[in-house]
Order: C-alpha cells, then sequence, then structure tokens
C-alpha cells in the first residue's frame, strides 16, 4: 500500500492541500519503484519535477502569506529557501536513491507542511473569508 493523502495532511485551505498533494503523489511514486530496474531514471525524474514544483509551490504559498498579512513571512520564506537549495542539490548529485529522497520530503512533510505551514492558517483564511465577504472586488 502506498503513501497516499490523508484528511490530517490538510490545512482546510484547498488550493494549498492540492499542492500539497502532488508531493504526496510523488512520494507514492518513490515508494513504487523501490527494487525496479528502472528506478535510477524514474527518480531522476521525480526530483527534477520537485525541483520545479517547490518552486511553483512556494512562491504561490509566500503570495497568499504576503497578502494575509502573515507576521512570521521571513522565517518561513527562509525554510522555503533552504529546502529548495536540497533540492537543488539532490538534483545535481549523479545517483539518487528512492529510499533517501522519499525519507527526505518525509521529513519536510512532518517538520514543515503539518507543522510550520499550519502556523499561518487562521490568517490566511481570515484573508480569504473577508476576501469572499467583499463579494469578490479584489
Ligand atoms: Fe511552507
Amino acid at each position: 500500500m502506498h503513501m497516499s493523502w490523508k484528511v490530517e495532511y490538510s490545512l482546510g485551505i484547498a488550493e494549498m492541500d492540492a499542492e500539497h498533494a502532488r508531493m504526496i503523489e510523488m512520494m507514492a511514486r518513490l515508494e513504487a519503484v523501490e527494487g525496479r530496474s528502472d528506478a535510477l531514471q524514474t527518480v531522476g525524474k521525480v526530483v527534477s519535477e520537485l525541483a520545479d514544483y517547490v518552486e511553483t509551490h512556494f512562491k504561490h504559498e509566500e503570495g497568499l502569506m504576503e497578502k494575509a498579512g502573515y507576521p512570521n513571512l521571513e522565517q518561513h520564506r527562509e525554510q522555503h529557501r533552504a529546502f529548495a537549495q536540497k533540492v537543488i542539490d539532490l538534483r545535481s548529485r549523479a545517483s539518487l536513491d528512492a529510499r533517501s529522497v522519499h525519507q527526505f520530503l518525509q521529513q519536510w512533510l512532518g517538520d514543515h507542511i503539518l507543522k510550520v505551514d499550519r502556523e499561518y492558517v487562521p490568517f490566511v483564511q481570515l484573508w480569504l473569508d473577508n476576501r469572499g465577504a467583499e463579494g469578490g472586488l479584489e
């Protein structure tokens, strides 16, 4: 049974949940490839998708935090920067194993998505609610 989206991963912010679900899906692909002869190729593909993904996802998430006036944006941005740099380092490695990339993502899920991301939720939620209440003037 491969990793799949769980309700406890949800922040309740649909667009962020949809993007986080993409990372879970990449983790499932890494699980599926273990022991296969084409593993190296697939892991390389996943890591390069991951590099594109973090760039767009972090931009999107930071944009929401910024619009919501989230006070800890800079610290959050710093975590994103450090993670994106690690992904770039991974991508430049000649050989990658599925298990270690999976572990790397698992750690990010536990330390960041399930903890640090949760901290912006009330701010972003409030901003989204207010935007809705203004009848789409924004
Ligand atoms: Fe984040």
